[in-house]
């Protein structure tokens, strides 16, 4: 994979970013006759925030120096280091970028914003699913009828609404970081968005008013207005008829649009550009572009293999399975699908530009909630609301770039290896109760587990978030820290006491929540170096050795690329690895269990989504007995 950023910044953790949702999913909140708007006509008021700080140049230098040891033989780090120190010699380029960078920083809010944009997203050019776009696997359901599925995608539309209504009449209850506030802007951006492909780089499109969301079944695209003549959100039982409908419309071939969409990001540019010269094509895409979100109907996907529930559920909420089931009943750029299958598999999807996971995270938990309390209505009066299928005029060109998608939509899913489980011997209390940092304690696990299965370490990225700040999104923790390393070795290679062994985890979980104190700050250094690369190339300066060095790629090739995930509900988030040769590691911690979700490529022979789960549910164990011996032992 070419970009090394983009899909490392995906995964979500809300539970730290305390919501206090006080606004409960049951129905009688009385918000959900508000007319949904996008939310530029209603800005939201909350915290004003301070801009995102410039590090001070002298500290990233340090920590990168610090970060990148674990990674190089001592050859090579003797030259990244002298690397280093020559980028930050006085009146070298690195204070000339400096001085650019403090510049800009002391203009703008967030001095970040466009570029992370940019070069994480906009510009990267592999598809959506697999090597952008996050799942998140709800709590499966178990349909006893075609109406049961219906209706309870019915209810997850209608829930997704009222959240919607909340966010725009700006009642969502702030979001606070221990006692910091964090920037809400994210929310505004889940709905009414979408993704459009561009043949070098892509946008994004935001609808300023939608009242319809799609509805994909059998692979066609159904525009349902989910409104009534009020504004009101319609009722469950209303929308239950509209997908009632949608599925009794039509029976004949798909054009197959949707699979464009699992495209590279240039050929699907290409394909749009050509799908737009239609006028009816025009109206369908723009009608699905402007939609509020997606409702995918899945059929049961047909599936050989010998993979348990909750790993085909990650799967098919990451893919759709391919071509034959439920790849093409997907628009995979826009900003929220939500999936629910006959066979009671749902969740969501999305798209990764707009908005982080914690919002994600919110909504689904609200939604997840409202879908489980409410009982449906059973009575005569409801509404059929108005349900129209668009329709594509593909001429042979786009029916053969469909054909091409299929295929290659099919390689792709084929690579991907998932293995998602819940790992119910502890949770985090029982963490919290050795009195370690449960997140630092499960990425020690993840490094560990690393370098138990492929004996060395591995360049490991977790999502820190920077929400502190004006327009604050992401921050890399880079916790193959040598604290990290020094335990694993010490632990898989030592015969050392108990109390000896813990006292190096200790030092492990010390070092890695320093580290997550400064990400969140905004003092870690993979921003700060990103900006500083960015004004190097926009201003027409050579780019610095800094960045060409072997011992900067080498710690930015993130073979290890997690995130924490807390939700409420039974769930867990998934996405592909970012390396060709690395591991998607995503987990929500629950008070007794860790739901995690691994994947990895087929294609490298060097890697397994199994093994590693395997290893890292050892690592877990050994290291809360590492805890548990020494803590009894002095006692
Ligand atoms: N002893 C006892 N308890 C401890 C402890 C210790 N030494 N250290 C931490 N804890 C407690 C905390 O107080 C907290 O308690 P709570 O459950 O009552 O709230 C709990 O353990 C969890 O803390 P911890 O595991 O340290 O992590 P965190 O919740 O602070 O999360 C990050 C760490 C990095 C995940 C978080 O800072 C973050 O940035 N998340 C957002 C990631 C993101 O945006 N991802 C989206 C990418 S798309």
């Amino acid at each position: 994979m070419a970009n090394t950023t983009a899909g490392a910044v995906r995964g979500l953790s809300q539970k730290f970013i305390c919501s206090k949702h006080v606004l409960s999913a049951s129905p009688g909140v009385g918000l959900y006759s508000l007319r949904t708007k996008s939310m530029s006509s209603k800005a939201l008021q909350y915290a004003k925030l301070p801009s995102l700080p410039v590090p001070k140049l002298n500290q990233t230098l340090e920590q990168y120096i610090r970060t990148v040891k674990p990674l190089l033989t001592k050859d090579e780090f003797a030259v990244t280091e002298q690397v280093a120190k020559n980028f930050g010699a006085p009146g070298g380029v690195g204070e000339k970028l400096q001085l650019m960078l403090e510049e800009k920083g002391a203009k703008e809010p967030n001095w970040l914003s466009e570029w992370w944009l940019d070069s994480a997203y906009l510009s990267y050019r592999l598809p959506v699913l697999v090597h952008s776009n996050p799942a998140l696997v709800f709590p499966k359901q178990n349909f006893l009828s075609k109406k049961e599925h219906l209706a309870y995608a019915a209810k997850l539309i209608v829930g997704a609404l009222r959240y919607k209504a909340i966010i725009d009449s700006g009642k969502l209850e702030q979001d606070y970081l221990g006692k910091s506030p964090l920037d809400m802007s994210q929310y505004t951006k889940v709905f009414n968005g979408c993704r459009i492909p561009g043949l070098k780089t892509d946008t994004i499109r935001h609808a300023l008013d939608s009242n319809h969301i799609i509805v994909i079944h059998n692979n066609q695209f159904y525009k349902v207005v989910v409104y009534g003549e009020n504004g009101q959100i319609l009722d469950d039982r209303d929308i239950l008829n509209g997908l009632t409908c949608v599925t009794q419309k039509y029976n004949g071939p798909s054009a197959g649009v949707g699979f464009l969409t699992t495209e590279c990001r240039n050929v699907w540019g290409i394909a749009h550009k050509e799908l737009n010269k239609d006028p009816v094509n025009r109206a369908s895409l723009q009608a699905i572009e402007d939609s509020i979100f997606v409702m995918c109907l899945d059929k049961s996907s047909k599936i050989e293999d010998n993979a348990t529930v909750s790993t085909r559920m990650a799967l098919q909420l990451l893919h759709g399975y391919g071509a034959e089931n439920n790849s093409g009943n997907r628009w995979f750029d826009k900003t929220l699908q939500l999936i629910v299958s006959e066979d009671g598999v749902n969740g969501l999807c999305y798209e990764h530009s707009p908005t982080e996971g914690p919002p994600i995270a919110n909504l689904a938990d609200f939604i997840v909630n409202y879908a489980q309390e409410k009982t449906l209505r059973d009575d005569e009066r409801h509404l059929t609301p108005h349900c129209e299928r668009l329709t594509f005029n593909l001429t042979s060109a786009l029916d053969e770039a469909v054909m091409l998608a299929k295929r290659n939509v099919d390689q792709l899913v084929q690579d991907v290896q998932m293995n998602s489980f819940s790992f119910d011997k502890f949770g985090k209390e029982d963490i919290k109760a050795l009195k370690l940092s449960p997140d630092s304690f499960i990425q020690i696990a993840i490094q560990m587990a690393f370098i138990r299965l492929h004996g060395h370490p591995a360049a490991h990225y977790e999502s820190a978030s920077t929400r502190r700040f004006h327009g604050g999104r992401t921050e890399t923790i880079r916790s193959c820290l040598p604290e990290i390393v020094n335990f694993a070795n010490i632990h898989l290679k030592q015969n050392l006491s108990p109390h000896e062994k813990f006292k190096a985890l200790q030092s492990a979980v010390n070092a890695h929540k320093g580290y997550v104190g400064m990400a969140i700050n905004g003092q870690a250094i993979d921003r700060h170096l990103l900006g500083l690369k960015r004004l190097a190339i926009e201003g027409g300066i050579d780019i610095p050795s800094l960045f060409l060095d072997p011992g900067y790629s080498t710690s930015n090739n993130w073979r290890l690329s997690t995130s924490q995930v807390a939700a409420v509900n039974d769930m867990v988030m998934c996405y592909g690895p970012v390396t060709p040769d690395g591991y998607g590691c995503c987990y929500n911690p629950r008070r007794d269990e860790i739901n995690f979700a691994v994947s990895a490529f087929n294609s490298n022979p060097t890697t397994c989504a199994e093994k590693f789960g395997e290893a890292l549910k050892k690592c877990l164990e050994e290291m809360r007995d590492v805890a548990t011996s020494s803590i009894l032992s002095s006692l």
